[in-house]
């Protein structure tokens, strides 16, 4: 079961460092998205998903209800059931209320965000084995899954989580899924128009952007950077060719930013890109399952077309 824990924290404080360095050492620098959930940054995320004009976590939210039987019967009552991603787990309580699955291990790398979820589950469902695993699923990881002989194994993956990672680390995530589950459930955000897109990542109260300068100051607090943050703007927008939307930190003015014995220049104008959300149209993600090794069986949609969960079987 394992996963990284507190006792970790050197390796991670290491890997954290070397991944910010290689980063910001690249042609065009940028950061991996997935280094913005620390405390601070979960507890954005969390406001985030309460904003008007982010609609996402609302319509997955009203399509889970809307579904839940079928997405139930689907997934099979009694299963083993892993998620990816838990944050709040608010979507979680719904499927394990629907599911009563025989273990439920939530994974992620915000061990705040990973406590209060399991604490608030454990309430809410004493007689629930739970296995919390704090870490990355970017990497392999200690499953507490039995292969043989135990109930089917699904894969609970919400949010369009899956949007922040590029098209070959999807590929990569689903085919190490495939490894032990039988089945996957995945909330993917669908294209729709960019200017719904573009309120979602640039809301009226500054939200989004805090979390994304969240990431520079954890950069300062936890590597003793020097970034400033007065000197650095959110940028969001959606790329067609691309099919996703970007977020960048711009650097308003020429400056130097130090973190330990390196030194990183950048030009006013100058971005970080700190992260990507593709979105995919149902089309486009039952290819990217297929080329997995997953059938999609089933693809619900909320009323209004912008969010879809998709139940993948192994093929
Ligand atoms: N599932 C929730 C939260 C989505 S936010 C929802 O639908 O609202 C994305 C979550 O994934 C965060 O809780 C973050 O900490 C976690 N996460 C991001 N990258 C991760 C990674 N590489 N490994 C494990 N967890 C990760
Ligand atoms: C977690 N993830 C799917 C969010 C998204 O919409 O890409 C993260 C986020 N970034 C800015 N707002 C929300």
């Amino acid at each position: 079961m394992a996963g990284e824990r507190r006792g970790d924290r050197p390796l991670e404080l290491s890997a954290f460092r070397q991944d910010v360095v290689a980063g910001l050492s690249a042609p065009r620098k940028c950061l991996p998205p997935k280094y913005f959930y620390d405390a601070a940054g979960s507890r954005l995320f969390a406001r985030i998903t309460r904003l008007s004009e982010y609609y996402v976590t609302r319509a997955e939210l009203a399509l889970t209800r809307r579904h839940l039987a079928a997405i139930a019967r689907f997934a099979g009552r009694g299963c083993q059931l892993i998620e990816y991603g838990t944050g709040e787990g608010v979507k979680s309580r719904l499927l394990i209320r629907a599911l009563r699955p025989s273990v439920y291990a939530p994974i992620d790398i915000s061990q705040d965000a990973l406590d209060a979820a399991a604490r608030r589950l454990a309430r809410e469902f004493p007689k629930l084995r739970i296995r919390p695993i704090v870490g990355d699923f970017s990497r392999p990881l200690d499953i507490p899954v039995r292969r043989t002989r135990g109930a089917p194994s699904v894969v609970y993956f919400p949010g369009s989580t899956i949007g922040n990672l590029t098209r070959e680390e999807a590929h990569a995530f689903l085919v190490m899924s495939r490894g032990f589950a039988h089945r996957m459930l995945v909330g993917v955000d669908l294209k729709k128009d960019p200017t719904l897109l573009h309120a979602a990542y640039n809301d009226s109260r500054g939200v989004t952007a805090a979390f994304n300068l969240n990431l520079l100051a954890r950069i300062n607090r936890e590597l003793g950077a020097d970034f400033d943050l007065r000197r650095w703007r959110h940028y969001a927008f959606y790329n067609p060719a691309e099919g996703r939307i970007e977020m960048h930190l711009v650097s308003m003015t020429k400056q130097r930013v130090t973190l330990g014995k390196h030194r990183f220049q950048f030009a006013a104008g100058e971005t970080i890109h700190s992260e990507s959300s593709y979105k995919y149209s149902v089309e486009g993600f039952r290819e990217l399952a297929e080329a997995a090794g997953f059938e999609t069986r089933k693809s619900w949609t909320d009323s209004r077309g912008l969010f879809a969960l998709h139940g993948l079987e192994r093929s």
